[in-house]
């Protein structure tokens, strides 16, 4: 057993997420700082090659975050100063700060709010309206595509340049769509509790453009060029040589890891299908989800109270997201007022509940029967937060501890495992 198996055991009620670590990745860090090769040097290069060999893209570009690959990728891509780029309402903050920070305009496009990612109808609408439609963002929210073969036909109506958000969707896929591959480039997240990770923050911008490619790798490093010359003004976006020796040996197990989420997924939707007041994530015909994460739609009157009933019982809990990227105060100041009605209403709708690779299916179980049990409570009008006489919580495992602050257990406070 590993000091990783003997923390997770003592932990009590139903974490969040996890983070996996073993004895290979340790070695392959060591083996990364004994070289003293730190940047610049060959596992980055590896593991890039693997990557883009793993999407099916002719080139992958390391760097230092998901928000560094999604701003590389529209810079690279020539978005500036006048353009407009569609980007979805419900989505986590860094899909539309780098278009702030080119100087381009966000245009808020609304969700289908079964799936969770952005109305290709929508899109469409907005898209015949905009003076100087330029590029567009599907974002792959919770792990599952959006619907690329309608965002991508519109996207060719309009000549937009498509960058995929796949942050949150490695390796899923959808009507023969690999996450990331379909469009101009695709930006992935390896912070610590996406499906794969670096040990810390990284990124990967994937393309089969070869001048995007080239440009992305110059802004990376300075704008500096092969023979060194600043061709133009970037910054210092490079992923490091220890993130690329983690990021190469978790490659190698996402796919495992991505089935796990899924089977953890299915027990959710069979345990949760026959509760009044859940709705259990659609999965899109020819999609398959890697459930990034797990959001159940609840009754936006039940939201909370359920996450507080879920945190006395020791059962952590997030919502992503609680307010829709346009509502932010930096966003807002810049956009104005915009309504996306559906958003809007989902955002208040949304739970996330424990989602991970090696989430116990005994965890699944507790989970499903603490939440079926707030709603059965509420009909009979007496949804508490005290936690039930275990006895009845139509569980045997490991009975939640009596709660004395309910808040570590909800997760959207800015803990690093969820974001
Ligand atoms: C949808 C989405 N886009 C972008 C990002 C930004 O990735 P990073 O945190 O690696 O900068 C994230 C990660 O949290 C994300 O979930």
């Amino acid at each position: 057993m590993t000091d990783q198996d003997e923390s997770h055991d003592a932990r009590a009620g139903v974490a969040f997420t996890d983070i996996y670590v073993d004895d290979d990745i340790v070695d392959r860090v060591s083996d990364t700082l004994r070289s003293t090769r730190y940047v610049k040097g060959e596992r980055v290069e590896r593991f890039e090659a693997a990557f883009a060999d793993r999407c099916g893209t002719d080139h992958a570009v390391g760097v230092n975050s998901g928000t560094a690959a999604l701003l590389l990728s529209m810079q690279s891509a020539g978005i500036g100063p006048g353009d407009e780029v569609f980007v979805p309402g419900h989505t986590f903050f860094a899909s539309v700060s780098p278009v702030l920070h080119l100087g381009a305009t966000p245009v808020f496009v609304d969700v289908d709010p079964r799936t969770c990612t952005m109305d290709p109808d929508d899109l469409a609408a907005k898209a015949e309206r905009a003076e100087n439609p330029t590029a567009v963002v599907p974002v792959h929210l919770y792990g599952q595509l959006a619907d690329l073969d309608a965002i991508l036909d519109v996207a060719d109506d309009h000549d937009l340049t498509v960058v995929e958000d796949a942050c949150q969707a490695h390796f899923a896929t959808r009507d023969g769509h690999t996450a990331g591959a379909s469009g101009d480039a695709g930006a992935f997240s390896f912070y610590p509790s996406k499906n794969m990770t670096v040990g810390g923050d990284g990124g990967m911008l994937v393309t089969d453009d070869a001048d995007l490619a080239t440009r992305a790798r110059r802004l990376r490093d300075h704008g500096r060029d092969e023979e060194g010359v600043h061709r133009e003004v970037g910054l210092n976006y490079r992923m490091s040589e220890v993130s690329a020796a983690v990021g190469r040996e978790q490659l190698d197990r996402v796919q495992e890891w991505n089935d796990a989420r899924a089977a953890a997924a299915a027990r959710y939707d069979g345990l949760l299908a026959a509760v009044d007041g859940v709705e259990t994530p659609t999965v899109a015909d020819g999609a398959q989800h890697v459930y990034h994460l797990y959001v159940v739609q609840v009754p936006a009157a039940d939201r909370d109270p359920l996450r507080d009933y879920l945190a006395a019982r020791d059962i952590e809990t997030g919502v992503h997201y609680e307010t829709p990227a346009h509502q932010h105060p930096a966003v807002a100041e810049r956009v104005g007022d915009v309504s996306l009605p559906r958003t809007e209403a989902l955002c208040d709708r949304i739970v996330s509940l424990p989602m991970h690779p090696r989430i116990a299916p005994e965890d699944v179980e507790t989970v499903c029967a603490a939440v079926a049990s707030y709603f059965e409570g509420k009909q009979g009008g007496v949804a508490e937060s005290e936690p039930d006489d275990p006895a009845d919580s139509g569980t045997t495992e490991s009975d939640p501890e009596e709660p004395t602050d309910t808040s570590p257990a909800r997760t959207d406070g800015g803990r690093e495992e969820s974001q």
